[in-house]
């Protein structure tokens, strides 16, 4: 019961007679969420919250001490989830929530002047919004640019590329991994339990041919305080995307959605979008059985998306056969999603084929 009148009392001293300690601490550096050199990635909406799996932000800090991340009203409740990595370090996961986070950042000792770089993103594919007010940084730290790499993947799927049932979520996801294998940038633009066709599945009140075009994943239907969606604006993915990855078609076909219909959404809208880059297109890999072969969908069906493309000049598209990629025992315990280990093979695979193709990872982060 007394404690807090003692609490209040001991306030008012402090407050009156500044010690020469409290005087001698310089203030936060302050960054506010419009600051130019926060190099934002992913889909924010104007709060700004993230939405999809994996969205966030990257900043390049000179004579970083410690970081204190800010965050609004509109981040999920109780808690986001987080990934953070330091200076390129691999991700490690926090539960943040709307208030002031210090974000535990264990840096080496290193001379005046060096730069660190710090990567945030929200990690689970629902409730993962992150809304950023503001950062504070040590007394005397300074924002500097942070240089994009020369690779940039967009992701494109449903709960295979977001880490579903695994404990980190996108930290997790054979796409990211490619993305931090290759020092890449990468987006993705995935949501469990949705078609490609715009109908309701899995409690996803659109499929990705509409969902995709939006700043909000499908889970917005789901939010009391942002139950609504507004067109993403596609001038704001900076950099320009270099390779596009598409991995999808598995709920359409639980609902039973016609292998034509399949085959001829959406590719006429990507055109536009992505004229000239090359685009990577995933046959299934089939639900694995504990005995017996992996069950597939849309035999055939991927294949005809690529003879379609050719068949109008576009040779920049590319079939990943990733028949024989996910095994049983890659799915095991969920039996139907990659476990934790399942997903770094699938993400070594595809490197493997990247590297047949052509790409490899770069030698260097984009800051050293
Ligand atoms: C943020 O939350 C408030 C309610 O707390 C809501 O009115 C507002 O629309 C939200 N903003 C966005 C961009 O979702
Ligand atoms: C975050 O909170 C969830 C429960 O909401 C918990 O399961 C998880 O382990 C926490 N993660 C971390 C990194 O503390
Ligand atoms: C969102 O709005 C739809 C109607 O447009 C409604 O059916 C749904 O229940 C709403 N969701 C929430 C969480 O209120
Ligand atoms: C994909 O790979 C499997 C196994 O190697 C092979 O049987 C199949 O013909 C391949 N499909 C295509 C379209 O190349």
């Amino acid at each position: 019961m007394h404690y807090p009148i003692l609490f209040a009392c001991l306030l008012v001293v402090a407050l009156a007679s500044p010690t020469p300690l409290d005087s001698a601490v310089a203030p936060l550096v302050h960054i506010r969420n419009d600051h130019p050199l926060i190099f934002f990635h992913g889909r924010w909406d104007t709060a700004p919250e993230t939405w999809w799996s994996g969205s966030g932000f990257k900043i390049n800090v000179q004579d970083l001490s410690s970081l204190i991340l800010n965050l609004g009203p509109n981040t999920t409740v109780p808690v986001v989830a987080l990934g953070v990595s330091v200076d390129y370090q691999p991700f490690f996961s926090l539960n943040a929530s709307a208030s002031a986070n210090v974000i535990p950042l264990a840096l080496p000792h290193k001379r005046p002047g060096a730069t660190t770089v710090v990567r945030i993103n929200a990690e689970m594919y629902f409730n993962s919004q992150m809304n950023l007010e503001s950062i504070d940084l040590n007394a005397g730290a300074k924002l500097v640019p942070y240089k994009p790499s020369k690779i940039a993947f967009e992701f494109i799927g449903d709960s295979f590329s977001t880490g579903y049932t695994t404990p980190d979520g996108i930290l997790n996801a054979w796409d990211f991994l490619i993305g931090e294998t290759f020092k890449a940038e990468e987006t993705v633009v995935a949501q469990p339990g949705a078609t490609l066709v715009d109908e309701f599945s899995f409690g996803n009140v659109h499929g990705m041919s509409f969902q995709f075009f939006q700043t909000e994943d499908t889970s917005y239907f789901y939010d009391p305080i942002h139950n609504f969606t507004t067109p993403w604006d596609f001038r704001r993915d900076v950099p320009e995307r270099t390779h596009i990855v598409v991995h999808i078609g598995a709920n359409d076909a639980s609902q039973s959605v016609d292998q034509a219909v399949h085959t001829l959404t959406f590719w006429p809208q990507f055109e536009k979008l992505y004229p000239h880059q090359p685009f990577f297109l995933f046959t299934p890999w089939g639900w694995p059985n504990p005995d017996g072969p992996n069950a597939f969908y849309y035999e055939g069906a991927y294949e005809e998306v690529l003879a379609a493309r050719q068949s109008l000049g576009d040779n920049n598209m590319f079939l990943v056969n990733t028949t024989g990629w996910v095994t049983y025992a890659d799915v095991f315990p969920d039996n139907l999603h990659p476990s934790v280990e399942g997903h770094a093979k699938i993400a070594g695979l595809f490197q493997q084929w990247l590297e047949d193709w052509g790409l490899h990872p770069l030698k260097e982060w984009s800051n050293p």
